[in-house]
C-alpha cells in the first residue's frame, strides 16, 4: 500500500495532501528502507557518485527577528553577537576557493546594522574575484528591490525556508509580526528575480504534526525549490522552546528520501542539524538522498557564536579544514566531493 505512494510520488512527482498524510503515517523502519534504496537510485541517476560542497559563511549573529525555536533571536540578550566585516567575508572566499569550494553561502540573521548596499557590493566583490563561483545568499525577509539589487550584482541563489507550510503552525513557531504570507511572497520574488531558489522546513519542530507536514510536503510539490534544507528541530537552552523535544533523525531522513522521490534533481543538503544530532547523520543523509553538504568556511573564533540550538556542529568534517576528513567519509559510503558550482540541473 505504502510502497505503491512512493512509486506514484516517484512517477508524478506530486500526491495529495491525504495521500501525503497516508504515506508519512506508515513510516516504519521497512518502508524508510524501500524510500531510501528508491530515492539513492534517483540521485545517482541524476548526480551520480558526486556530492556538491558549498562553504557557509555566518556573516552576522545579529538579527531582529525573534523566532521561538532560534537561539540568535533578538529576545535572547544571552547570544553572543557579531558581525563579519567585508573584509574577513573576503578573506574566508580566499580560503576556500584553493580548498574547492565554488559555491559561497552568506547567511545571517536579518541583521538592521549590515546595511542592503554593503552586501550587494560584497557579492559584486566575491564574483568579479571569484567568476567560476557561485554565490548564495542567506538573511532572511528583505525586500523586493533589496533581492533585485543582490541579484543584479550577481547573486545566484537564496536560502529561506518555509518553516511550515500551515499558517496557523507558523504562527506557534514566530512572533506576531511574522507570517507564512510574507515568506512566501519572498520565495515568490526570489523566484520571479530569476534566482535558484531554497526552501524548507525543521523536523519535528513544536506543534508539527502529520498535518502540517503534508501540507509542507505539498507546497514543496507545487513550489518546487531547487533546493530543500530540512533537519531536525534541536532546542536552544534560551529560548521559549528550551525543553521541546528534538526531531527525530530517522523521520528526517525518511523525509530526505520523499523529497528526493518528490523532485528528484533537487539539491539536498545533509544540514549540520542532521550531522549534530548524530555522528554519522550527514552520511545517513546522503545515503537517504541528500547531495549537498555544507562545510563552515566561518573564521574558527565566530563559529561557537552561531549557536541556533545546543550542540551545533562546526568542527571535524563539519568545518571547511575537514574537508579530508568529509572526503573519507564520503568514501566509506561510495561518494566523492564535486569541485563544481553544482548548479541545479534544469527541468
Ligand atoms: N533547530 C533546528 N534548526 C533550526 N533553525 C533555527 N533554529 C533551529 C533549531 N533550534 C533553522 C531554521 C532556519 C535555519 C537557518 O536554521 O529552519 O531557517
Amino acid at each position: 500500500m505504502s510502497t505503491e505512494l512512493l512509486i506514484k510520488l516517484r512517477e508524478q512527482g506530486q500526491l495529495s495532501r491525504p495521500e501525503f498524510r497516508r504515506l508519512l503515517a506508515a513510516w516504519e523502519p521497512g518502508l524508510q528502507a524501500e524510500a531510501a534504496v528508491l530515492a539513492s537510485e534517483l540521485r545517482e541517476q541524476h548526480y551520480g557518485r558526486r556530492v556538491f560542497i558549498r562553504g557557509l559563511l555566518e556573516i552576522s549573529s545579529y538579527c531582529r527577528r525573534n523566532c521561538f525555536y532560534c537561539g540568535i533571536r533578538r529576545g535572547n540578550t544571552r547570544a553572543q553577537r557579531y558581525r563579519m566585516s567585508p573584509e574577513q567575508i573576503l578573506a574566508c572566499c580566499k580560503a576556500g576557493y584553493p580548498l574547492g569550494f565554488r559555491t559561497f553561502v552568506l547567511q545571517g540573521g536579518e541583521d538592521t546594522g549590515y546595511p542592503d548596499e554593503l552586501i550587494r557590493d560584497l557579492v559584486q566583490e566575491i564574483k568579479s574575484r571569484y567568476s567560476d563561483c557561485a554565490v548564495t545568499l542567506s538573511l532572511g525577509e528583505k525586500s523586493f528591490l533589496a533581492y533585485k539589487d543582490f541579484r543584479e550584482a550577481g547573486a545566484d541563489r537564496y536560502l529561506l525556508r518555509h518553516e511550515t507550510a500551515d499558517a496557523a503552525h507558523f504562527a506557534k513557531l514566530h512572533p506576531g509580526n511574522q507570517s507564512l504570507q510574507s515568506r512566501l511572497r519572498c520565495l515568490q520574488d526570489l523566484r520571479f528575480l530569476g534566482y535558484q531558489v531554497g526552501s524548507g522546513f525543521m523536523v519535528g519542530s513544536p506543534f508539527q504534526s502529520l498535518e502540517t507536514l503534508s501540507e509542507d510536503l505539498f507546497f514543496l510539490s507545487e513550489f518546487k525549490p531547487e533546493m530543500i534544507g530540512i533537519g531536525p528541530f534541536l532546542p536552544h537552552h534560551d529560548t521559549p522552546f528550551a525543553d521541546e523535544k528534538p526531531g527525530s533523525m530517522e523521520f528526517t531522513l525518511f523525509l530526505l528520501s520523499v523529497l528526493r522521490l518528490m523532485l528528484p534533481k533537487v539539491l539536498l543538503p545533509a544540514t549540520t542539524a542532521l550531522g549534530s544530532i548524530h555522528p554519522t547523520g550527514r552520511e545517513n543523509g546522503v545515503l537517504a538522498g541528500a547531495n549537498v553538504i555544507m562545510p563552515n568556511l566561518s573564521p574558527q573564533e565566530l563559529r561557537g557564536k552561531y549557536m541556533l540550538y545546543d550542540n551545533k556542529l562546526s568542527s571535524g568534517a563539519e568545518a571547511a579544514e575537514g574537508l579530508r576528513l568529509l572526503a573519507e567519509q564520503l568514501q566509506t559510503i561510495g561518494c566523492e566531493i564535486a569541485v563544481d558550482r553544482g548548479d541545479y540541473p534544469g527541468i
